[in-house]
């Protein structure tokens, strides 16, 4: 065996032994069952909600605006914004007592999914606009992402 194909045997068994201690599940899927995957989702929505919460009272002028504030919450949102829709796949797959989420979810999943990718984009043109500590360029970028919020709660939300 060449030195170098040593190192790269050496180098995966490292990568095996550190991914085995972190990976509880003995499937592929990230959740043990449906609890946990809806416990997931409802947690990462509920950082978004705090994140975009305070940018909303900024931008409505409840709180006073603070360019670093908005710019670092933005952030925040613009990485959140993919994290709960993991959990609605795999054992996430379906609606559980304790979840909010519609069945039409599973049964439109495209719509669903270009929901979810607009959120994201939003998200992204909200960070960057932040950059500008200029509300007046924020606000507009803010009102479209809170849209894609809307837009998704209509029809795969419960009340
Ligand atoms: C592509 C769809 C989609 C988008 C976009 C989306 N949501 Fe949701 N949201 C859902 C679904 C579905 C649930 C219900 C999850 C459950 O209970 O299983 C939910 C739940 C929530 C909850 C309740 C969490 C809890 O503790 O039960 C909050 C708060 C929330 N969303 C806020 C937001 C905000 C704010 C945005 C935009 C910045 C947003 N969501 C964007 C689909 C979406």
């Amino acid at each position: 065996m060449r030195f170098t194909s040593i190192l790269a045997v050496a180098a995966t068994a490292v990568i095996t032994v550190t991914a085995l201690q972190y990976s509880a599940p003995a499937t592929a899927d990230a959740f043990a069952d449906a609890e946990d995957a809806v416990k997931y989702r409802q947690s990462a929505f509920s950082l978004i909600r705090e994140n975009f919460g305070h940018m909303a009272g900024m931008v409505r002028g409840e709180i006073e605006f603070d360019a670093e504030s908005f710019q670092k919450r933005a952030e925040a949102l613009k990485h959140l914004s993919y994290i709960p829709f993991d959990g609605f796949s795999g054992a996430g797959h379906g609606v559980t007592e304790n979840s909010d989420a519609l069945p039409s979810i599973w049964e439109n999943w495209g719509d669903f999914s270009e929901k979810s990718e607009a959120f994201n984009k939003a998200a992204h043109e909200l960070a960057t606009a932040s950059q500008s500590g200029d509300l007046r360029s924020i606000r507009p970028k803010f009102m479209a992402t809170a849209r894609t919020c809307q837009q998704c709660h209509e029809g795969y939300r419960a009340d």
